[in-house]
């Protein structure tokens, strides 16, 4: 098989299960607004160039995401390693990926066959450097007819304009954009939401108007969301994951030259890998769940059909947690390799070792990125039910790219100890009455209470406003109890995603400096207004002309 189609099977059997996928009616989509309230889109075209990590660093600074509609050869070519680089690291930042087509050309002007060639071909690099298919194109110029919509659609691609233009790329003024800025942001009456076109490419959007927007936004109370946030709907059709870092290179993809559509000459030879140098063997790695570093991938026995099962990792290091990676090969005791029971592509089929045959196919894998693939399958190493308990069995799942299939290698047994706590260095939530008290969640667990405390710099004290998640503790959202929208509900900590909580964890910020439960009409408030070392918080129907409603959040 070519990496091609190993990969396509790959994706079409990782879609996520869960995924709120969009429909495709007869007219498919171009959205032109955001439909959430009180969101703002800003996106950003025609990279990957030079600003992409400033953009994305700003907003994740400000605990804000932001939009890319990405170009494979238009400033520049997407698979130079810079950009690649910077396309992963904007990515796992938590920004959002879409299209923008390969070569930026006027979509209306082509041939069908031609706007397929165009779209695909951006795809196939989201494919291969992010492991993703984009449920989102924006034509370039804003230019599209129904073919191009219809194309899109068949492709899993809704397309997105935009309602705001700051003329970035148009030769407007810094000032003529930032007039917008203010025009969208200080609108009579309020605006519900936008979405804004930027264009990556310029130095002057990095630097001057990206800090503008966004302090301008956020002090207005607005959410500085996703496109596909703001629309209340997933960003991807599929999530899988990257090919590996060498096939960047195998593709005899010319960039250089002109779209070979009308041709139809194919973008990816099909001639085999050169092969690659004898591989060299890297011994002593110890295999840990990424979830907890003080657990190993152990080989229960040195015989063939013993379990791989996590075990506590044994400090002074130990024969039979100390892998060697040869080739694709996971060697053990020498002569064994990991291998799937039975070679059965079914998921929850359980992991052993067995003697290392060469071209074994059960036993080849690749590593790519945190998780261990199976080669030329869509399946993964498994951390089975997510239990760490000593003893539990390994299995082979549907690569999805979740926790239980994340993996870290140490050289030797690594550390016994916990990972650090996360940095404290988000933001004091104080109520207006008292600059000496602090929103607090004294505990770490689920459940703890949310109360006010006098501030003493505890990491109880320290939020981080992650898109509409208010953060404590790295991971615990702010979280009204049972979601209930009674007045007086109480308010708790719960452990959830960053940036995307369940429909409970939710708030924004007002200009009135209010902390409203998103959609529900609830604010945060101190209850009965009492200062009390201790006084649980909780929820109450947001009013402007109360106090106990309104917070500092320095
Ligand atoms: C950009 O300049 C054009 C041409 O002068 C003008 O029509 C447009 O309104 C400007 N855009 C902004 C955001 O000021
Ligand atoms: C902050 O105060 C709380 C409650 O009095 C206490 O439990 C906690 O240890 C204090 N933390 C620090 C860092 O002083
Ligand atoms: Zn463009």
């Amino acid at each position: 098989m070519t990496l091609r189609l190993v990969f396509s099977a790959l994706l079409l059997t990782s879609v996520r299960a869960h995924l709120s996928r969009l429909e495709y009616r007869a007219t498919p989509q171009a959205y032109r607004n955001c439909i959430n309230p009180n969101d703002v889109a800003l996106t950003f075209d025609d990279g990957p160039y030079n600003y992409l990590r400033s953009i994305s660093d700003q907003f994740t600074a400000a605990g804000a995401k932001a939009t890319f509609f990405m170009n494979g050869n238009n400033f520049d070519c997407i698979y130079k390693p810079q950009h690649v680089a910077d396309l992963k690291y904007a990515y796992a930042a938590g920004h959002m990926m879409a299209s923008h087509s390969w070569s930026h050309p006027h979509l209306p002007e082509l041939s069908t066959m031609q706007v397929q060639d165009n779209l695909f071909r951006l795809e196939e690099a989201f494919s291969r450097i992010l492991g993703i298919k984009p449920a989102f194109m924006r034509p370039p110029y804003g230019e599209y007819n129904s073919n191009v919509q219809s194309i899109s659609a068949a492709r899993g691609q809704n397309l997105a304009l935009w309602d705001w233009d700051t003329g970035d790329a148009s030769g407007n003024t810094t000032d003529q954009s930032k007039a917008l800025y203010d025009h969208v942001g200080y609108a009579t009456p309020r605006l519900s939401n936008a979405i804004i076109l930027h264009h990556e490419v310029k130095e002057h959007t990095a630097t001057i108007l990206v800090p503008y927007a966004i302090s301008l936004f956020q002090s207005r109370g607005y959410n500085l969301v996703t496109v596909a946030e703001c629309l209340g709907v997933e960003p991807y059709e599929a999530i899988g994951l990257p090919q590996e870092e060498s096939a960047h290179q195998l593709p005899a993809l010319d960039v250089a030259a002109p779209s070979n559509a009308k041709t139809g000459t194919p973008v990816f030879s099909t001639t085999t890998a050169p092969p690659g140098p004898t591989a060299t063997p890297t011994p002593n790695q110890y295999i840990h769940p990424t979830a907890n570093s003080a657990k190993c991938l152990t080989a229960a026995s040195n015989s063939d059909g013993a379990a791989v099962q996590i075990s506590d990792c044994v400090s002074a290091g130990s024969a039979s947690q100390s892998w060697t990676i040869l080739g694709s090969a996971l060697q053990i005791f020498g002569n064994k390799c990991l291998d799937v029971n039975g070679g059965s592509t079914a998921s929850g089929t359980k992991m052993q070792i067995w003697t290392c045959g060469t071209g074994n196919a059960n036993q080849q894998w690749s590593l790519s990125g945190s998780a261990i693939q199976w080669s030329g399958r869509s399946s993964c190493l498994d951390l089975s039910g997510g239990r760490l308990t000593n003893g539990n069995v390994m299995q082979i799942w549907t690569c999805n790219g979740g926790t239980n299939q994340k993996w870290t290698r140490t050289t030797g047994p690594g550390t016994t100890t916990p990972p650090p706590p996360p940095p404290t260095t988000g933001n004091k939530i104080k109520p207006d009455s008292s600059s000496a008290t602090c929103l607090t969640a004294p505990s770490n667990t689920n459940g703890a209470k949310v109360v006010v405390q006098p501030c003493n710099g505890s990491a109880g004290q320290s939020w981080t406003k992650n898109g509409q998640t208010m953060i404590v503790y790295g991971s615990m959202c702010l979280d009204v109890i049972d979601g209930s929208t009674a007045n007086g509900a109480k308010m708790q900590i719960w452990s959830c995603t960053p940036g995307s909580g369940n429909a409970n964890q939710r708030f924004t910020v007002t200009a009135g400096r209010n902390i409203q439960w998103v959609n529900k009409g609830k604010c945060l408030d101190l209850s009965d207004g009492s200062l009390a070392s201790g006084n649980q918080v909780q929820m109450w129907g947001c009013s402007s002309g109360n106090a106990n409603q309104v917070w500092n959040i320095v």
